[in-house]
């Protein structure tokens, strides 16, 4: 199995509430690495290019309003399949349907509010790494 990376959001609702750590174990505990990680305000533009591809969903402005309420924690992961490893251990979009043991499950209020975002793709992925980090700030 390939070493990949995957970008990684711990979101203003995690943030808020001080789980930046506890989700970080949950990561950590499925062999992903944090080879980058920074604590930023998402400013509106940066959270609407973000999420581009939702921009014709009832959801979008909420969506961006809800992103840029409070600080994000974005994180580079690396590891094997990270990008798939990242998603099972995060679970699914709305907690409701989110299996046992996973992040969501354990930790987000609603299908906004949360906690995590993970690259869906490889390919996402290096753009939606790129957009965050300088080559120079990802240190394997
Ligand atoms: P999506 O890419 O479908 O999910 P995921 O984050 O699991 O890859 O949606 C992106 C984000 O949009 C999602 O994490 C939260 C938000 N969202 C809503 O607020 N309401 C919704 O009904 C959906 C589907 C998503």
């Amino acid at each position: 199995m390939a070493v990949e990376r995957t970008l990684s959001i711990i979101k203003p609702d995690a943030t808020a509430r001080n789980l930046t750590g506890k989700i970080n174990a949950y990561l950590e505990d499925a062999d992903l690495r944090f080879v980058a990680q920074k604590r930023v305000r998402l400013t509106r533009e940066q959270a609407e290019t973000f999420y581009g591809v939702h921009k014709e969903r009832s959801f979008f402005n909420e969506l961006v309003e809800y992103m840029t309420s409070g600080p994000v924690v974005v994180q580079v992961l690396e590891g094997e399949n990270a990008v798939a490893k990242n998603r099972e251990v995060m679970g699914a979009t709305n907690p409701a349907n989110a299996d046992e043991g996973t992040i969501r499950k354990d930790f987000a209020l609603n299908v906004q509010e949360n906690s995590v975002h993970g690259s869906d793709s490889a390919e996402n992925a290096a753009i939606e790494i790129a957009y965050f980090f300088a080559g120079t700030e990802i240190v394997g």
